[in-house]
């Protein structure tokens, strides 16, 4: 009683027991469930890793399309949703709207927030799942002035998204298999990376009992920092900043320089001191894609350039700094024509089964507390107030 340790950044504090997700950062290793993430995005679907993430298992066929039908009755959001956007700016972040709506579903559906009922727990989940992919289209349909375009259900989870995105009322947008399922496997890589900085705040929200739309919420705010998941649009910036294999040199240097705050975005990772083995799936999926959509950018020749010539780097070899799964994503997203801008509310979108799987194990556990870290105090000591008058 009374001691504790001073870990800043929690470099070495585990603050829970969970069964969803494994790392072994050294190897290089990412499990969910006991599946390996390559064969989860090479053979699965996202719902099947959301079903393993949720429910604690791979579906069964049946399971499968019971949790499928499930996912589908739930797309749509309440329709006084859509003037709750309309008084946002239309040149708001779409993070900026996505972290206030989301927040705002705790005032549409009250019936789930009673969080020591598990059933309303799961259908709460169910809810997030269904209806991230609507509010995140809507985002970007506020934002570029067009009609929001309301969920269709006999589409799979991907190509519904991919329809709210890009149709307009003249015109139905025609979903490439090959987008499709490079959609899918975006989704899947970013689907949960256990005690992260955004799932460890959905947990410390949730460990006082809040509701879980307002948990969510404060996760989409923690992930939107570019240390975190705000690294996709940024290294896509930065990729565009550099422009020319000819100038990479000069930024590698700057990331070098102590006395330069610019670091190689998509490049390191706290748990990772080995390959992100999320980053080779999304790196052999970039070129896939690309050469299906036969898209030719200029930016996957700097990306690739970059990681040969830091890898090569003694810098980055010390450090262990390796590309993580954000440094290929953005060249993948740009080509399916997300703007850069909506970068962050995808893996947003994608994390949320991460997250409330997260806070749904957590509501789960008699033994949970709430989490309440303690500090090394540096201020004042005690003193001698005087009024003011
Ligand atoms: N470029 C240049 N130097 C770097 C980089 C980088 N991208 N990342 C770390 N370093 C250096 C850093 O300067 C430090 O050097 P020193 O020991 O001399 O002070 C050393 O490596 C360790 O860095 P750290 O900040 O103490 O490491 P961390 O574990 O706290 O940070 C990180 C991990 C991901 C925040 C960091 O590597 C970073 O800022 N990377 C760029 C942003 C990025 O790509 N983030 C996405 C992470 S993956 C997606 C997700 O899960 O959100």
């Amino acid at each position: 009683h009374g001691y504790f340790t001073y870990d800043p950044g929690f470099l070495a504090t585990g603050s829970c027991e969970s069964s969803i997700t494994f790392i072994d950062g050294a190897e290089g290793v990412l499990l969910h469930r006991g599946f390996p993430i390559d064969e989860l995005a090479r053979d699965a679907s996202y719902l099947e890793v959301c079903h393993m993430l949720l429910h604690g298992d791979a579906p069964n066929k049946e399971e499968y399309e019971e949790f499928e039908n499930t996912i589908k009755r739930h797309t749509m959001v309440h329709e006084q949703i859509h003037m709750f956007f309309h008084g946002f700016r239309n040149d708001a972040h779409p993070m900026a709207m996505l972290n206030g709506t989301v927040g705002a579903m705790s005032s549409f559906y009250h019936s789930d927030l009673d969080v020591s009922n598990f059933d309303m727990r799961v259908r709460c989940a169910h809810r997030l799942i269904a209806k991230m992919p609507t509010l995140v289209a809507m985002c970007y349909k506020y934002n570029i002035g067009q009609p929001f375009v309301y969920p269709r259900n006999d589409l799979s989870y991907a190509a519904n998204f991919l329809n709210m995105m890009f149709s307009v009322p003249a015109e139905d947008y025609k979903i490439s298999p090959a987008v499709e399922r490079a959609m899918d496997r975006i989704f899947t890589l970013h689907a949960d990376h256990e005690q992260n900085a955004s799932t460890s705040t959905v947990r410390l929200a949730g460990s006082s009992g809040a509701n879980p739309y307002a948990c969510i919420a404060a996760g989409v705010a923690s992930l939107w920092g570019p240390a975190h998941g705000g690294a996709n649009e940024a290294c896509l910036n930065m990729l565009e900043e550099i422009g020319s294999v000819d100038r990479i040199p000069e930024f590698i240097n700057r990331a070098k320089d102590k006395n330069d705050p610019f670091r190689l975005m998509g490049f390191g990772h706290r748990v990772y001191k080995n390959h992100d083995p999320r980053a080779t799936v999304m790196r052999e999926s970039c070129h896939e894609v690309l050469k299906e959509l036969n898209v030719q950018d200029p930016l996957l020749d700097v990306a690739m350039e970059l990681e040969r010539i830091a890898l090569e780097d003694p810098y980055f070899a010390e450090k262990k700094l390796f590309p993580n799964v954000d440094f290929y994503s953005g060249i993948v997203l740009k080509a399916i024509g997300i703007p850069t801008n909506m970068f962050t509310c995808i893996f947003a979108l994608s994390r949320t089964v991460g997250w409330i799987s997260h806070w749904h194990e957590m509501m789960s556990d008699p033994a949970q507390k709430i989490g309440r870290p303690r500090q090394l105090y540096t201020g004042h000591t005690q003193r001698k107030y005087t009024p003011i008058k």
